[in-house]
């Protein structure tokens, strides 16, 4: 019959960070010590897409990764997240009426979870923010749950930080909280992706290994020995959360390149900070950096003035570079890049998207 087999297929966009998340508050509920600001790429670019099959035949759940089986029990962010959506379906089954004679409730019902990314898995590209908001959105729709995108944020979170971000299209806030619970831990949206739609992300694929370091255990070292986090959790991160929300309300490049260049600056120097320290940046990521500031500090050739910041990078846990431009110099910026930059040095390949931003649509 119709009940016996469940299924849906959710395609998430990544997101990458303006005001960067590093470090957790509580690590099992993983709520952050600091406040972090996000854009969600068009999701026909980087995105994950997660398809969940629930059965009342099936006798385990199983899980695939890039088409690889991976055991469910070793990953016990993917087990919360699987364990708190059916505790909420088991919920709303005491609302519903009585089930047929033998029906078994769907939230006893196994699941297979397929999950598949378009781009490097695990290297500083934001993977698991796509792979988590996917993985709850897609599980909630096969238990037939209407939970807002407020509460998936939360359930998102505790797969992966980050990944309660993805949840919004656009500019996204994930704002610390202040409740143990988690409760008031969760992403909002700053602005909709058709609020600023001059504004391109281009991705430089410097490197798809996997990252040295595992943001989780980076992060907890980092809390733990560097003594320049505080500084940054206490002065640096909140003073820059309300600039970007301002920035981006007021289309304000300049103030957004500057915020998140330095941003990134902290966040990669608080890495190098750590002890023992945390490299994620290579000589390519340098490069790219001091690039940038090159191409930021060319003048007019006709007046002799200034042309001001018109480009912005940003790294994560990983040596790959998203640069931030506005569309009209996205084709100068491109060409200056590739002038300096052998295609043979942004391995595999370097990759231009033409239209980041997307609307979430789950
Ligand atoms: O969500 P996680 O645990 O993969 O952490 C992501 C941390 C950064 O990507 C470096 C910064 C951020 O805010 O996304």
């Amino acid at each position: 019959s119709e009940r016996e087999l469940h299924e849906a297929t959710v395609t998430t966009p990544v997101n990458i960070a303006v005001v960067k998340y590093w470090g957790k508050r509580n690590n099992d509920l993983i709520l952050p010590t600091n406040s972090s600001i996000s854009c969600t790429l068009n999701q026909d670019h980087l995105n994950t897409k997660t398809t969940v099959r629930a059965s009342s035949s099936y006798t385990d759940d199983r899980f695939w990764l890039n088409g690889i089986e991976e055991t469910i029990s070793n990953s016990p962010r993917l087990t919360t997240v699987l364990v708190t959506l059916r505790a909420i379906r088991k919920e709303k089954e005491k609302t519903l009426g009585p089930l047929a004679e033998g029906e078994k409730p769907l939230s006893e019902w196994k699941l297979h979870i397929a999950s598949e990314n378009n781009f490097p898995t695990a290297a500083g590209l934001a993977s698991s923010s796509s792979g988590y908001a996917a993985l709850a959105v897609c599980i909630s729709k096969v238990l037939e749950l209407d939970l807002t995108a407020s509460e998936l944020s939360k359930i998102a979170r505790r797969g992966s930080g980050s990944a309660c971000r993805s949840l919004y299209g656009g500019f996204v806030e994930w704002q610390h909280g202040v409740d143990p619970s988690g409760e008031d831990s969760c992403a909002v949206s700053i602005a909709p992706e058709s609020h600023w739609p001059e504004l391109e992300a281009l991705i430089l694929v410097v490197s798809d290994v996997k990252k040295s370091t595992p943001s989780t255990s980076g992060m907890s070292t980092t809390v733990k020995t560097s003594e320049l986090f505080p500084l940054r959790v206490n002065e640096v991160a909140p003073k820059r959360i309300k600039q970007m929300e301002q920035a981006i309300l007021e289309k304000d490049f300049n103030s957004f390149a500057t915020i998140a260049m330095k941003d990134s600056n902290q966040f990669h120097a608080v890495c190098l900070d750590t002890f023992p320290p945390i490299f994620y940046l290579n000589d390519v990521s340098r490069g790219i950096i001091t690039l940038v500031h090159r191409f930021n500090s060319q003048v007019d050739p006709a007046t002799g003035e200034p042309l001001g910041i018109r480009a912005a990078y940003t790294f994560d846990a990983g040596a790959n570079a998203v640069i931030f431009v506005l569309k009209n110099n996205v084709k100068e910026l491109v060409e200056y890049i590739a002038s300096h930059f052998p295609p043979a040095t942004l391995q595999p390949t370097s990759v231009y998207f033409p239209d980041p931003f997307g609307i979430f649509r789950s």
